[in-house]
């Protein structure tokens, strides 16, 4: 990484926890302070990742798609984005803050549908090389409390392959942000995000200050 690269910034958490609303004033508040950064999301990200992202999300058809291929679609989508997106915009000296990366992959298709990390940990090694986040705020709340606002979200509605999951999936997918979270004391930031948005948002900014990477 060149001294010049950007930050690489990922947001973490389970449905409803109110992460797309932090994301954009994340990067309203990076804005203000003049910072050069572009905001995008996993699964998705360029046009090419965003066909892997309906495909997995969406559009199968009828047909079963295995948690496995569910699992290789990540990454697939996960080495466009890579290549095409992030790591060219660090290069350029941007902060690229990420809607959910890679932790998601260990919860959701390692948690919640239970395949073996040590397989995740290969291909995270075989897509990513060395490159993991600099920092990730992992917003954290009650399962019951997130898929409640996520369903007042929702309603009326089509929910994608995940959010029709039930409770105890997420409960094994935040199970598996929380084990990561302790094990990465340094990288992974617990944001509670059972407070209100703006409450969030001060934890999220006081995270970067902590750093040093605002004022
Ligand atoms: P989003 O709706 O927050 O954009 O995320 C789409 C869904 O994709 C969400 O339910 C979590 C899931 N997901 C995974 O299962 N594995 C992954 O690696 C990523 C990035 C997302």
């Amino acid at each position: 990484m060149s001294a010049m690269a950007g930050h690489f910034l990922t947001i973490e958490g389970i449905e409803g926890v109110g992460k797309t609303t932090q994301v954009a004033r994340l990067s309203r508040a990076l804005r203000e302070r003049g910072i050069d950064h572009v905001v995008t999301r996993e699964p998705g990200g360029t046009p090419l990742a965003e066909k892997i992202r309906d495909i997995v999300l969406n559009n199968v058809g009828g047909e079963s798609l295995p948690a496995t291929a569910e699992l290789l679609l990540m990454f697939a989508g996960r080495a466009v984005h890579l290549a095409n997106h992030v790591e060219p915009n660090l290069r350029a000296g941007r902060w690229v803050v990420c809607d959910r990366f890679t932790d998601a992959t260990y919860a959701y298709q390692g948690g919640g549908r239970r395949l073996t990390m040590d397989i995740i940990r290969q291909l995270e090694v075989m897509v990513q090389g060395t490159r993991r986040p600099d920092l990730t705020l992992w917003l954290d709340a009650p399962v019951e409390q997130a898929l409640k606002r996520a369903r007042e979200r929702n309603s009326g509605g089509a929910t994608d392959r995940f959010e029709s999951e039930r409770a105890e999936f997420f409960e094994r997918v935040r199970e598996v942000y929380r084990a990561r979270a302790a094990a990465e004391p340094n990288r992974i930031h617990v944001i509670d995000a059972a407070q209100s948005a703006d409450a969030v948002t001060a934890q999220m900014l006081q995270a970067l200050e902590k750093r040093s990477w605002i004022t």
